[in-house]
């Protein structure tokens, strides 16, 4: 039996990185369960999905809390009670306090639809369209102070092609998303990839030249 570690998937909405991470953790050998959904809305799509697949879920509404403080210091008390190791944002729409992030320093993820450090902050396909640029991508790393920022666990590239919308390349890059978070969370949680001096060191170095094109350049 391979040590499984207890995993909460932050949400606010659609849900569909969740899925992938609770399709991955379905792998009997994934270093991962999925122990806990909480979202921050009622009406999130994702609670739904998770509900029928008997995964445990939490709605701690921030509008009913007056501060960031007291809103975070609920999450941290959910976690907690749930016996959570790690947490992965997963489209969670709000920004947490440093006291939080503090607290879940090096075990808190999130994935990212861009390459960063480009394009942090929201529209981020919109604003890779308007410059031009030629790969775009997805980002998974673990969560600092700052907004998007943080050390680097993996990173998925994705080709931008001729008469892409946003919306045609935000499709694409989520499939990469899909592939990307499940990857990065095994990573974090088989204990593989680990922060030194603010840098992801890959332990098994197969694994840290896995930069992926998606869909693969011909
Ligand atoms: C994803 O694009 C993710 O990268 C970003 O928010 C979006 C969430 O989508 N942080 P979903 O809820 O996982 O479908």
């Amino acid at each position: 039996m391979i040590e499984r570690k207890r995993v909460a998937i932050l949400i606010s909405g659609r849900g569909s990185n969740m899925k992938a991470l609770v399709g991955a953790s379905k792998n009997p050998i994934y270093p991962a369960e999925i122990a806990l959904v909480l979202s921050n809305r009622v009406s999130a799509a994702g609670l739904a999905f998770a509900e029928a697949t008997g995964i445990q879920t939490s709605v701690i509404d921030h509008k009913k809390y007056g501060t960031r403080e007291s809103f975070d210091t609920a999450i941290d008390a959910r976690l907690r009670e749930a016996k959570i190791e790690l947490v992965a944002l997963a489209g969670f729409m709000r920004i947490m306090t440093a006291g939080f992030v503090d607290a879940w320093r090096d075990r808190m993820i999130n994935i990212h639809p861009s390459l960063l450090p480009s394009y942090k902050g929201l529209h981020t396909h919109e604003r890779a369209l308007a410059d031009g640029v030629k790969i775009h991508g997805c980002t998974s790393h673990f969560v600092r102070h700052d907004v998007d920022a943080g050390p680097i666990i993996a990173q998925a590239a994705v080709p931008v092609l001729e008469g892409d919308t946003p919306e045609t390349l935000s499709a694409r890059v989520l499939l990469a998303e899909h592939q990307l978070y499940p990857h990065a969370l095994r990573l974090v949680a088989s204990g593989r990839a680990r922060v030194e001096n603010e840098r992801v060191v890959i332990a098994d170095s197969r694994e840290a030249t896995a930069p992926l094109i998606n869909p693969p350049l011909r």
